[in-house]
């Protein structure tokens, strides 16, 4: 890919060119594109400055748009813009100029993208097929006057697939009568009432709203005010219909991003499963579930118009307690791998589960350790170069084990099976530097595993320079933490407690860069 570095040294071989020759040790080595330390190299990141949600999350004709959450003046979060990027499967991806700018009506927030097929919109001109995207407006100077109504819905449509957009002239589309947090519109169209439906958070709560057109809206129920985790403002909601795995059912899931007020602090990502009638989202599940239990999946949404009716998730990896700290110097901020969402039945109960789609798997490449068993009550540890950017694979019937990831200056990451107490956890405390805010390295996350059911557990790991995923048994557990260990992880310890039964570390496979 053609990028500013490349560029910059093309440039200096032409001032060279001009020049008389120098010798060759005097010119400096071009900089390698997305090397810079903790800079993840299979996870999308910004070139330069602050990202959080991810926006707009749509496919068509063949791109997958990733539009987010983007202050390109600094490395903390400022006035929002949506950045965009593009990709053909989801793991390579091309930066875009940037899609959307503030204007009169305010900043602009979280919010989705449609495909307008049937031009409801009328947007369209000559038969092309618009893109529209649906975000929150957020008047700053509305806020610091201490007005409530400050945050309204706003529409704009492109007729390139996503390359230039235009506002729409009649923005707001929904207007707001006094609350305060009233944001972030996910989308999509309903077959059964061939409308348009937007869900949105006000508070507490959520609200569906439905529309022949995009620009006209009508609120047609709510959600939530005695339901589910409330320690903090519900985000980002997203409504989608998911058939449960080997049954001929399906579900509506209703996805609430909260902050605070996560299972292990500050920002975290709940789910409720019921029913959506075309006006309003039902259940009988009180209690919240978590999409990951780990601190960094947050404000996580799903693709629009994907074909198969494939799921497929993104979440932004960091969590509000934190994210303007963590230390990286010329961007902030990464998104997970892209996760396909599915529906288990486990026992009476169901259960979404969220795995890395089967395109990550293009990226494990060589093989950097041969599988390895460890026997009941064994502890054996492997140096493993290149482990800091790998997927490990491992199956086992141990439900007692730990898995410390480790450097040469002694920083540890330490997952735990624990079979007594039916919980896993991970163990950032000493993974390098965590200091830079109260909340990174204060206490082991824990989740729990009753929800685990059978024999054997398999454990899927993706270890990035500054990030590690955890996916057990399929994504029914799915944990997501930042890390910023001071030099690589390079040695794999596996202490198996259980005293019958074995644990195999299948593969520990390379993930090559996609920067
Ligand atoms: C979630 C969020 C959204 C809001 C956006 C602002 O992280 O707070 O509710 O639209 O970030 O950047």
């Amino acid at each position: 890919m053609m990028n500013k570095y490349y560029l910059f040294g093309a440039l200096a071989l032409m001032v060279l060119g001009c020049n008389e020759k120098k010798n060759e040790s005097e010119t400096a080595p071009e900089p390698v594109y997305y090397s810079e330390p903790y800079r993840p190299q299979f996870h999308f990141s910004p070139e330069a400055n602050w990202m959080n949600d991810p926006n707009g999350l749509v496919y068509h004709d063949g791109v997958y748009h990733l539009f987010y959450q983007y202050y390109p003046e600094d490395t903390v979060w400022g006035p929002m813009h949506w950045g965009h990027a593009v990709s053909k499967d989801l793991v390579h991806w091309e930066h875009k100029p940037i899609a959307l700018y503030p204007d009169g009506h305010g900043l602009i927030f979280s919010g989705s993208a449609v495909v307008d097929k049937q031009n409801t919109s009328g947007f369209a001109t000559n038969g092309k097929t618009p893109l529209v995207a649906i975000f929150t407006y957020h008047d700053m100077d509305g806020e610091k006057a201490g007005r409530t109504d400050f945050q309204t819905q706003g529409i704009a449509y492109s007729l390139d697939n996503g390359e230039t957009w235009a506002k729409y002239e009649g923005n707001p589309v929904i207007g707001n009568e006094g609350i305060k947090d009233f944001r972030d519109p996910k989308v999509f169209w309903h077959e059964a009432s061939q409308k348009w439906i937007l869900t949105l958070v006000a508070g507490d709560h959520a609200q569906f709203y439905m529309s022949p057109n995009l620009k006209d809206w009508t609120l047609t129920g709510e959600f939530g005010k005695e339901y589910g985790a409330h320690g903090g403002v519900w985000e980002c909601p997203d409504l989608f219909p998911l058939q449960v795995d080997g049954e001929n059912e399906s579900k509506w899931v209703l996805i609430i991003s909260i902050n605070p007020g996560a299972p292990n602090g500050g920002s975290g990502t709940q789910y409720f499963l019921g029913n959506f009638d075309g006006k309003t989202f039902t259940t009988d599940q009180k209690e919240p579930k978590w999409v990951d239990y780990g601190t960094d999946d947050y404000a996580g949404v799903t693709y629009n118009n994907v074909p198969n009716d494939d799921r497929i998730f993104i979440g932004w990896m960091s969590n509000w307690d934190y994210a303007r700290d963590t230390p990286t110097e010329k961007w902030r901020s990464s998104m997970t791998v892209p996760r396909k969402l599915a529906l288990k039945k486990v026992g009476a109960d169901y259960f979404l589960t969220s795995f890395p789609i089967d395109g990550m798997d293009v990226l494990a490449s060589s093989e950097l350790s041969q599988t390895w068993e460890i026997n009941p009550k064994e502890t054996t540890s492997r140096t493993i170069e290149g482990l800091d950017q790998s997927m490990i694979q491992l199956k086992t019937t141990s439900k007692d084990f730990s898995i410390t990831f480790q450097n040469a200056q002694g920083e540890t990451l330490v997952l735990t099976m624990d079979a007594e107490n039916n919980q896993f956890s991970v163990d950032r405390r000493k993974s390098g530097k965590v200091n830079f805010q109260k909340e990174f390295g204060n206490k082991i996350h824990i989740a729990p595993t009753e929800l685990l059911e059978g024999e054997t557990f398999d454990m899927r790991i993706l270890l990035d320079r500054s990030s590690v995923e955890i996916f057990i048994n399929g994504g029914l557990l799915t944990m997501t933490e930042q890390i910023f260990p001071n030099e690589p992880f390079n040695s794999l310890t596996v202490e198996n407690r259980d005293s019958q039964s074995d644990l195999t570390i299948d593969s520990v496979k390379k993930m090559e860069s996609v920067w």
